[in-house]
């Protein structure tokens, strides 16, 4: 009695001092169904994390976000200036055990743009992360969390748009120092004989472009030179300016070296554990395992076509203008079909091809693949700046359009909708398609943005779990809408309302059938389980439950992820 009596007092202190760590109320430690937070009886003492640091080599970081600096006590002025420099791009998030890129998932808990008298707290960032450098500091983290019953992510670059590399009240584990990556001459299966690279889990494009080209090879990779190869991109299917060529990035995966939910570690491939081979390459980021390194398929290097080309609705009446945006669209089966992918970009008065990849060919040669296009620019009368050039290997045409590296060109203060195009919409509704996006440029803040590729099933190394609807469609569409860090929260939301009341159900109107890239999305999308899923929803959800019995691997939209619910404190309970 007395002791209830004392607890319950605790917790309504704690509440009134309103402590970062006040939500842990004790009262909850009685139901094992929820996972224990700071200030639960329940979570890890002192000696706990202690010993957890002795087994991972002293690797244990307490969390401190990285915006502390702009905040009091700890405010300092250069230091935040530069953060708030940094913040929309992607390295800055990179360097920190804690951060992530999106927005939404920083939550304003510790931002450079709030004011220096705000406390800087954890909110959704993890309390302790794991700085793991070996399948064995994974191991330790992993089986710390089961033992501990503690909310448990992998944060590698921290680009997820979905959130799924935050927690609050988690152990993370941290993989970007693990960076090694190895060059296999002639990798030997019964699946593939050839060159081959194997990436450690914190390896991104950046890292390995340079090393594939020293080796006169080439791997599939983002078109953001920071996003990371072993994590979310491969695992989540991964498209690439070199996809229409050679597949997705999870197609080329040859082998996954993984630790498992009950900290064992073992090898998928096709041959060996092929349902978690399945699952990973293409199926759900981190439901399944934690990854300690992937290994892919690597190309001979060579010649690169590129392209930039650009017009605007001056001088030219805005039905013109969306008559060369339709001709540009019919070309799209042509161009992705011709082993080439594009990446534009599109509003009511810019139209913008930045990069058109064309692996192989020569500067006549690109131009005449935009030929048919061109012709039609020119008929209408179109004003356009067209340059075109031919690298002889893939780096240097990466690095002109798409670097500078490590960082790249594209900002990540966004959030994101998309929807896939299927080849059928453009062939045969390419009206209906154009009108919508002209309805989208015309009545939106949206940003839309696109990436034309192709991938047939037949270019992976054996069966995986990308979605089908890849198979089928031309293009994914990438829609867009800017974070504003100066606006009220309220207007932030507004846009976000924007982008999934209006945006993404237009798109979805003229693509039936279709589904959505599971890595290029909005998280509250209502329909995600089959959009991102489709047809491999039940059996990636088989899987997971053969793997990880008791559900360690969370996050928003994971396959498996409405086991649990976040409850009003954040905690994570099942559901
Ligand atoms: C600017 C920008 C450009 C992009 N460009 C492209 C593009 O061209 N093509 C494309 O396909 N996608 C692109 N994306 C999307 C990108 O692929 C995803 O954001 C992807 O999740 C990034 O993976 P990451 O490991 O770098 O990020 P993180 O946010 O660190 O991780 C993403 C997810 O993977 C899990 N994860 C990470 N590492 C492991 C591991 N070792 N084991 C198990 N789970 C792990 C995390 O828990 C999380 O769920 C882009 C994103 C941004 C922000
Ligand atoms: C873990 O150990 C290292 C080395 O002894 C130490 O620097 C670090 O602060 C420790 N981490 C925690 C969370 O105590
Ligand atoms: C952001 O924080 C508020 C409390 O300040 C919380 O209610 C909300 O759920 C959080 N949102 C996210 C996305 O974490
Ligand atoms: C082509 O190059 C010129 C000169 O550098 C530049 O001004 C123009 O913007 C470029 N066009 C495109 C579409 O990139
Ligand atoms: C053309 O489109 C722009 C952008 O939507 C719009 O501002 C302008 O009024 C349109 N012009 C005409 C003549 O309709
Ligand atoms: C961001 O919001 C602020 C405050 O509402 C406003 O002054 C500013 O113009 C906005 N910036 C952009 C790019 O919309």
């Amino acid at each position: 009695m007395m002791r209830t009596a004392q607890l319950s007092w605790v917790s309504f202190a704690l509440f009134l001092l309103n402590l970062p760590f006040s939500v842990g109320i004790p009262s909850k430690d009685s139901k094992p169904s929820c996972r224990c937070m700071p200030g639960d009886v329940c979570w890890p003492n002192v000696r706990d994390w202690a010993e957890l640091n002795k087994t991972v080599g002293g690797r244990l970081v307490s969390n401190i976000p990285l915006a502390h600096v702009c905040h009091d006590p700890s405010y300092n002025k250069e230091d935040c200036d530069y953060l708030k420099q940094q913040w929309a791009f992607p390295i800055i998030h990179e360097t920190s055990s804690t951060s992530v890129m999106m927005p939404w998932f920083q939550n304003a808990s510790c931002d450079p743009f709030t004011p220096r008298e705000q406390q800087c707290e954890l909110g959704n960032y993890p309390v302790y992360s794991i700085d793991v450098s070996s399948a064995d500091d994974i191991a330790a983290g992993v089986k710390f969390a089961q033992m501990k019953n503690i909310r448990f992510v992998v944060k590698n670059t921290g680009h997820d748009f979905l959130g799924k590399s935050a927690g609050k009240g988690a152990l993370s584990l941290w993989t970007s120092n693990m960076k090694s990556i190895a060059g296999i001459k002639n990798f030997k299966s019964s699946y593939y004989s050839g060159p081959a690279v194997k990436m450690a889990a914190g390896v991104r494009g950046a890292d390995v472009y340079p090393v594939a080209k020293a080796n006169g090879l080439v791997v599939v990779g983002g078109s953001c030179p920071s996003v990371g190869l072993v994590g979310g991109f491969t695992q989540g299917g991964g498209h690439s300016i070199l996809t229409s060529s050679f597949g997705m990035g999870a197609d080329q995966v040859l082998e996954w070296e993984v630790v498992t939910a009950d900290g064992r570690r073992v090898t998928a491939t096709p041959k060996e554990n092929s349902d978690l081979y399945w699952a990973l390459s293409g199926g759900s980021p981190g439901a399944f395992g934690v990854v300690v390194s992937t290994t892919v398929r690597a190309y001979k290097d060579r010649r690169f076509g590129g392209a930039a080309l650009s017009f605007t609705s001056s001088g030219i009446t805005n039905d013109t203008f969306w008559k060369a945006f339709s001709s540009w669209q019919a070309q799209v089966p042509a161009i992705v079909d011709s082993g080439a992918s594009a990446a534009y970009v599109l509003s009511a008065n810019l139209f913008l091809i930045q990069p058109l990849t064309y692996p192989g060919a020569t500067e006549a040669q690109t131009r005449n693949l935009l030929k048919p296009f061109t012709d039609t620019l020119d008929r209408l009368k179109v004003v356009y700046s067209l340059n075109v050039t031919s690298y002889s290997n893939f780096l240097d045409h990466y690095s002109l359009y798409l670097g500078p590296l490590p960082g790249g060109a594209y900002p990540v203060d966004r959030l994101m909708g998309g929807r896939l195009i299927p080849r059928e919409a453009v062939t045969k509704n390419n009206q209906g398609v154009v009108e919508a996006l002209r309805f989208l440029a015309e009545n939106t803040n949206a940003y839309l943005g696109f990436s034309a590729i192709k991938s047939n099933a037949n270019m992976a190394v054996a069966a995986n779990a990308v979605l089908p609807q890849w198979r089928s469609s031309v293009i994914t569409s990438l829609l867009q809408t800017q974070w504003n860090f100066s606006a009220p929260h309220e207007a932030n939301v507004a846009q976000l309302n924007e982008l999934n009341d209006i945006v993404v159900p237009k798109m979805t109107e003229v693509t039936p059938g279709s589904g959505t890239y599971l890595n290029e999305a909005n998280f509250a999308l209502k329909t995600w389980k089959k959009d991102f899923y489709g047809v491999n929803y039940d059996r990636l959800l088989r899987i997971k439950k053969k793997w990880d019995t008791k559900g360690l691997f969370y996050g928003p939209t994971m396959v498996g992820n409405d086991a649990w619910v976040v409850s009003g404190d954040g905690r994570l309970c099942r559901s």
